[in-house]
């Protein structure tokens, strides 16, 4: 038995008969959003043979199951980026347990750069795709062909019919939702301003160090993908002031409202 069946096995014991629709995997400063959910079952990371733990400030570590917006949720207050020193495959691993138990959709949050100047720090911008610029992959090593296959398919990454729903839904409740491509970097130190520029030059929007993993795995399972990134700051010579990760919890904690009401808008809805 892989790692992932052995993860999937110890999420159904300790999850007791819930069955899991939509996973949620909260960025930055972007957690609190779990703290809503109703009827949780919490299991602490810690908890879970297997799973690494969160090293990262803004980050708490634990699963958050429950009903939120009408559908069943789990979600991850606390997410693995590579730049911890955690493998890809963990990424893999989690991805690929969270198939195993039902889960047919993720919606992933971040916080990220902004390469654009019309794309203001606060704004949340909905991801229609992405530039893997980190060298990593999570699906290098031995393929399990019962999950997905060696070769996936990117041209619908962040699903189109999710994408309408996301931009109805922000219609609706009169949230301004930007589209754009993020760009992943391994990280963990903010880029240098001829990176910025080199990644203007190559389409991307906005800049972060996280999410592409989950997404490539989500989407080689067959799990649809919401994608959705608060931008905290302006890449590295947009601004006069240099980034910090204190920055990036301010902004993203401002934008926490509007990214709530879309979630639970896009659940209801789905
Ligand atoms: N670069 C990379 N990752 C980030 C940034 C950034 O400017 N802001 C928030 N996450």
């Amino acid at each position: 038995m892989n790692n992932a069946h052995l993860l999937a096995d110890q999420l159904k014991a300790k999850l007791k008969g819930f069955t899991p629709q939509t996973a949620l995997i909260l960025g930055s400063g972007l957690g609190s959003l779990a703290d809503t959910i109703e009827n949780p079952i919490i299991i602490n990371y810690t908890d879970i043979n297997g799973f690494p733990q969160s090293t990262v400030s803004g980050h708490q570590g634990r699963l958050i199951c429950g009903k939120l917006g009408g559908q069943n949720v789990l979600c991850m207050q606390g997410r693995f980026h590579l730049y911890e020193g955690h493998p890809a495959s963990v990424i893999a691993d989690i991805i690929h347990a969270y198939k195993l138990i039902g889960v047919k959709n993720l919606i992933v949050t971040n916080a990220a750069g902004s390469l654009k100047h019309e794309l203001k720090p606060g704004s949340l911008m909905l991801i229609s795709d992405h530039i893997n610029f980190s060298g990593r992959n999570p699906l290098v090593g031995i393929n399990d062909d019962s999950i997905g296959p060696r070769f996936p398919d990117m041209s619908d990454a962040y699903n189109k019919e999710l994408r309408l729903k996301a931009h109805r839904m922000a219609q609706k409740h009169l949230i301004e939702l930007h589209d754009g491509v993020y760009l992943w970097v391994l990280g963990p130190n903010f880029e240098t301003a001829a990176e910025i520029k080199a990644f203007q030059i190559l389409g991307a929007d906005a800049v972060g160090m996280s999410t592409v993993p989950e997404v490539i795995v989500a989407v080689q399972s067959g799990i649809k993908v919401m994608g959705v990134s608060v931008i905290t700051n302006y890449g590295t010579g947009m601004q006069a002031q240099p980034q910090t990760h204190a920055e990036t919890l301010t902004q993203a904690d401002k934008a926490t409202q509007n990214l709530q009401t879309l979630i639970q808008a896009v659940l209801e809805d789905m």
